[in-house]
Order: structure tokens, then sequence, then C-alpha cells
């Protein structure tokens, strides 16, 4: 479905993402694993168009989508929930669930069905509705992000760190969740520093380190290999 072959990617002159390739078939959750500044949002910016790669290519389903700009991209049916739960603070919890279903709007219908889904997957979004999303908990607000994300109908769901500073037990909510949409046919690709619950839901893994692939495998092997205990899953488990 996403195929992302030998890619470069640099600001300026530094080079941050090095001769990567990785890909992610229909159906699947696979997980690039990396620690701080390996280059996971970096990668997830050049997927949705947000950055484009010196060298290499990317096609989803048939199209090459390397030059896109990121507005085609997610009309293809990429969707990306980013790093650090972007939320529209000064809008309620409707609106911003109204602002990610723009591209649906038109078919009502569509759109009333989505938003009844995502209330349904997360009640507490239902019941706050109308309150301003600044004013959520953190936890809250990653649900919300993800919802917003899901409001457009991708066929693949980019999750950027969605555990980045939440405590253990909205952690395990938002996996769930997670969980949820895959049971329910989304695409996902993720990105995480805390491997555990990651590679727990996944099917395939990917390690990155310092802008390239050191590891790839079923998630169940990268979750037992020595090198990846010792570094990702040894000092924090969820
Ligand atoms: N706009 C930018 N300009 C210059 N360098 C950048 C820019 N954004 C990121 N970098 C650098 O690129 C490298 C990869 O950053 P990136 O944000 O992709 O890492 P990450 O794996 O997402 O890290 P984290 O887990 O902290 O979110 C880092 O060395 C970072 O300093
Ligand atoms: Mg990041």
């Amino acid at each position: 479905m996403l195929k992302v072959n030998n890619i470069n990617v640099s600001y300026g002159k530094v080079e941050v993402i090095k001769q990567v390739s990785f890909e992610v078939n229909q159906g699947e959750v696979v997980v690039i694993i990396g620690a701080n500044g390996a280059g996971k949002t970096t990668i997830m910016k050049t997927v949705t168009g947000l950055l484009n790669p010196t060298q290499g290519e990317i096609s989803f389903e048939d199209h090459n989508t390397s030059r896109l700009s990121a507005e085609k991209i997610v009309k293809l049916g990429i969707s990306m929930c980013p790093e650090g739960r972007q939320v529209f603070p000064q809008h309620t919890v409707y609106e911003n669930l109204v602002l990610g279903g723009y591209l649906i709007r038109r078919d009502k219908p569509i759109f009333q069905k989505n938003i009844e889904h995502m209330y349904s997957l997360f009640p507490i979004l239902k019941e706050r509705s109308k309150q301003f999303a600044g004013t959520l908990s953190g936890g809250e607000q990653q649900m919300l992000a993800i919802a917003r994300a899901m409001m457009s109908n991708p066929k693949l769901l980019l999750l950027d760190e969605p555990s980045a500073g939440l405590a253990p037990i909205y952690v395990k909510g938002i996996f769930e969740m997670i969980k949820t949409l895959a049971n329910q046919g989304t695409t996902i690709l993720l990105v995480e520093q805390m491997a555990n619950m990651a590679l727990k839901l996944a099917n395939r893994a990917y390690v990155l380190e310092t802008g390239h692939i050191a590891l790839e495998g079923a998630a169940a092997d990268i979750m037992t290999n020595s090198k990846v205990v010792e570094s990702y899953l040894g000092s924090k488990k969820y």
C-alpha cells in the first residue's frame, strides 16, 4: 500500500534520513521504533508531503507521491495525527472533528456517521463535545487528535508518538483505541520511542537509528531481539 524506497531527507545541508526503505501493506499495523532525534517525525512529514525526499521514491497504492503536495496526499487517503497532540485549543471538541472532516464535509450522511463512530470509540469526546479543546486533559487531547485524523476516512493512518507525555493509564487506553481502529480495518503506521506496547500491537517493526533502518522484522521477533530489549524495552515498561 505504502512503499518508501531508499529515501534521503535533509534540513538544509544536514542529511537526517539516509537510504530508508520500508513498506506498509493493507491491513497491517507497522511500527517504527527510534530514540529522540532518530528521524521518526521527519519520516512521517516526508510521507505526508510536508517535506520532500532529496533522493528515492515514495508510492501509495498506484501513485508516486514523492513530490505531491500535502493536500493531494491527504486526498489520496493518508491522514496524520501529528506529534504533540496538536488540537485547535480555541475550538470546541466538535469543531475540531468538523475541521478533521473537511474533505468529506459535503457528504452529510458520511460526515454524521464518522462523528458518531468517533463518539462511540471515544465516549469522553461526546461528553465534552462543547468544551474547548485547549481545556481537555492531555490524554483527552490525544484522543481528539486521533479522532480528528480519522474523520477523513483515511486508508492509512499515521500516528506520531501517540503515547508521548501521557501517564501509563492513558497510554493503555490510547493503545486499546489504536487496536480497535486496526481491527476495524484501518491500516496504521505508528512511530514510537516507548516500544513495548507498540510492538505488542504491531504486525511488523523497523528500528530507526540516527536516520537509517538498523533492524526490521516481525514485531514478535523484534520484541525479543536482545539489542532492542536493551535499548528500547529495558527501562520503562507499560
Ligand atoms: N526543521 C528542522 N531543521 C533542522 N533540523 C531539524 C529540523 N527538524 C528536525 N531536525 C533534526 O533532524 C533530526 C531528526 O529529527 P526528528 O524530529 O525527525 O526526530 P524524532 O525521531 O521524531 O525525535 P523525537 O522522538 O524527539 O520526536 C534531529 O537531529 C533534529 O534536530
Ligand atoms: Mg518526533
